[in-house]
């Protein structure tokens, strides 16, 4: 891509309607740490589903839903940019200028299949083919129980495709004590495939032996 280089510190993160909304402010958290400039796509349903599992309420204006964000992380928002649903002239909707890399996190079984299919039909979905068509890297953190055999197959077609396909399925064996810790440990290995330094987890070894 264009404007990238291979150390571009720039990425785009979706959050879609599936459960996990935790998963997603963690990695938003993470990445801004790490100084990502991140471009954050907020679907119609993830708004829902925040309110329902996180208690946090986001406008739907861009520059309030950042505002909001500001409130609430831990962080530094300096490097985010929150884009509207069909702000086409977004950097994320072309491959002159969309960062190389995109998580969409959580991932609903919707959004799975719009991308899947190339729909381009919001902002999210058009980011996600740009990176496809780029041949960038893109990982879904796919949530849904149990799966049918549409989001088997479409989860199939695009891992052919080079797709990191995640699902949203924490381990146990670190012990976890609180959902923070499950959090993370998908968080980890989110960040792990981004060649995101992080040491939210201690690795596998022999130190897990019982
Ligand atoms: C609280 C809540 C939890 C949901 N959990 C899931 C889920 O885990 N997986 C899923 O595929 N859809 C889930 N849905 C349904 C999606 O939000 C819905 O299909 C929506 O159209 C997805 O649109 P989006 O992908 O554009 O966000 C959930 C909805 C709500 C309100």
């Amino acid at each position: 891509m264009v404007n990238s280089t291979k150390n571009d510190k720039r990425i785009t993160l979706a959050w879609s309607g599936a459960s996990g909304a935790p998963y997603g402010i963690r990695l938003l958290e993470c990445l801004l740490a790490a100084d990502y400039e991140v471009y954050l796509l907020i679907s119609s349903a993830a708004r829902v589903v925040l309110a329902t599992e996180h208690g946090l309420k986001l406008p739907s204006g861009p520059d309030a839903a950042k505002e909001a964000l500001t409130k609430h992380l831990t962080v530094s928002t300096d490097k985010l940019n929150v884009c509207g649903k069909e702000d086409w002239f977004s950097p994320v909707a072309s491959g002159s200028a969309a960062p190389k890399q995109m998580v969409v996190c959580p991932c609903s079984a919707g959004s799975l299949a719009a991308i899947a299919h190339g729909m381009s039909d919001n902002l999210a979905e058009r980011a996600a083919d740009v990176v496809l068509k780029e041949r960038g890297q893109l990982l879904l953190v796919v949530r849904e129980t149990p799966f049918s055999t549409l989001h088997l197959e479409n989860m199939l077609k695009l891992s052919k495709m080079g797709v990191t396909i995640m699902p949203a399925a924490p381990g146990f064996y670190h012990q976890p004590q609180t959902i923070e810790d499950l959090v993370d440990f998908m968080v980890a290995r989110i960040l792990d495939h981004l060649g995101v330094e992080q040491g939210l987890v201690p690795r596998w070894g022999y130190d897990q032996r019982p």
